[in-house]
């Protein structure tokens, strides 16, 4: 049977640091306070485009993999914050990597983009249909910031992550063995950035910004993300004892400890990154991909299992068994342009715009 295997990984995130304490300067916050209901420390803003930050990523993701960008017969870009929506982020990334035989495809189920796009990649490889696909997640949440909005703008920040996926027909019992995928389209103005597309464009009055009703988005996660990996573990026949990492998307880390408590997964068997990027939606997973693999935390043959949940509401689970190789082929020399701006000079316009929460 052809299995997608995941044979190369890269992730790209901005050199500016938003620290807890710099977010006390413009918003009626506290380092403890962010730190302690959230688990985020710092997050990066971005000098650059998001396709920039998913092109370096994607360039990373080849390189691991040995893969050319002529290779590349697919590429799915799992985003919410795409540089236009016209073109897709898909074909912008394709121009920058120089992949001309690839086609593109955008995918936005926010937070769970990236699961929705290796569920994606995985059927298009069992079915012939492709061989060698890119997906990058990737996201520039800083441009809707509102520091006049303290429940939100703590939250989330920018980056990228990216894998390929490649066809083998030699390793029946690896890749994706189970997934889920779903939607619940009538709790959407729970968690969104309204006029942040066509809508109202008459009469416009407002610039898009995030509006979440947090915790009700707090229960709905916990109870999503641990009730489907319980249905994916199940369908793949595996038990909770197979399982040797829960890489879940990262928004709070009391959600995924919740998650865990739920699944009853011991601490050491859950990644968690939270601290250094806060929620980048659609890049969390994938640069926790690249991070374990560094940290030595997935080993040839690692039974992982993948969770997300986020606007939509959306939510996906994957169980996953890793294929031979943790070690990079080769290492990337494609990096960002340089930056000179602190995080809160880069976000200066959103200041202008909103103002501040102090
Ligand atoms: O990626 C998927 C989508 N996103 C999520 O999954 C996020 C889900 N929700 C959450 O992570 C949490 O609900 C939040 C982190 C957003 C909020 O945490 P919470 O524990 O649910 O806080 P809360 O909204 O119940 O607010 C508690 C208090 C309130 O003050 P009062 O009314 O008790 O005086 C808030 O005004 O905390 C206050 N508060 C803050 N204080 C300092 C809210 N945000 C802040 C802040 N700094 N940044």
């Amino acid at each position: 049977m052809r299995n997608g295997i995941i044979t190369g990984w890269g992730k790209c995130v901005p050199p500016a640091v938003l620290s807890n304490s710099d977010l006390e300067t413009v918003t009626d916050t506290s380092d403890d306070w962010i730190t302690t209901r959230t688990g985020i420390k710092e997050r990066r803003i971005s000098h650059v485009e998001m396709s920039d930050l998913s092109a370096i990523a994607a360039e990373r993701a080849m390189a691991a993999a040995g893969v050319a960008a002529e290779d590349l017969d697919l590429i799915l870009v799992a985003t919410c914050s795409p540089d236009r929506l016209v073109p897709s982020a898909s074909t912008i990334v394709q121009a920058k990597i120089g992949a001309s035989n690839a086609a593109g495809m955008d995918l936005n189920a926010a937070c769970s983009g990236f699961l929705f796009a290796l569920s994606t990649a995985d059927q298009m490889i069992k079915t012939g249909a492709m061989h060698t696909v890119l997906i990058v997640g990737a996201e520039k949440l800083s441009h809707w910031l509102d520091f006049s909005n303290r429940s939100t703008s703590v939250l989330f920040g920018d980056g990228a992550g990216a894998v390929i996926v490649q066809a083998a027909d030699d390793q029946p019992d690896r890749g994706l063995l189970a997934f889920e995928i779903g939607s619940d389209g009538t709790a959407g103005d729970l968690l969104c950035v309204p006029a942040s597309g066509t809508e109202g464009s008459a009469d416009r009055t407002e610039l898009p910004t995030f509006l979440m009703e947090g915790q009700e988005v707090f229960r709905r996660a916990v109870k999503s993300m641990g009730d489907a990996s319980g249905r994916v573990l199940e369908s793949a026949g595996l038990d909770l004892e197979d399982v040797d990492l829960l890489i879940p998307h990262q928004a709070n880390v009391r959600i995924i400890d919740a998650t865990a408590r739920r699944l009853n997964l011991p601490p050491e068997k859950v990644y968690i990154n939270i601290a250094s990027y806060g929620n980048t939606s659609a890049a969390t997973i994938p640069i926790a991909i690249v991070e374990a693999l560094e940290d030595g935390k997935i080993q040839p043959g690692s039974v992982i299992v993948f969770a997300a949940f986020g606007a939509g509401f959306t939510w996906a689970a994957g169980a996953y068994r890793w294929g031979a190789r943790v070690e990079a082929l080769a290492v990337s020399d494609a990096e960002l342009p340089p930056n000179d701006k602190t995080a809160l000079e880069l976000l200066a316009g959103n200041i202008a715009i909103h103002g501040t929460g102090v």
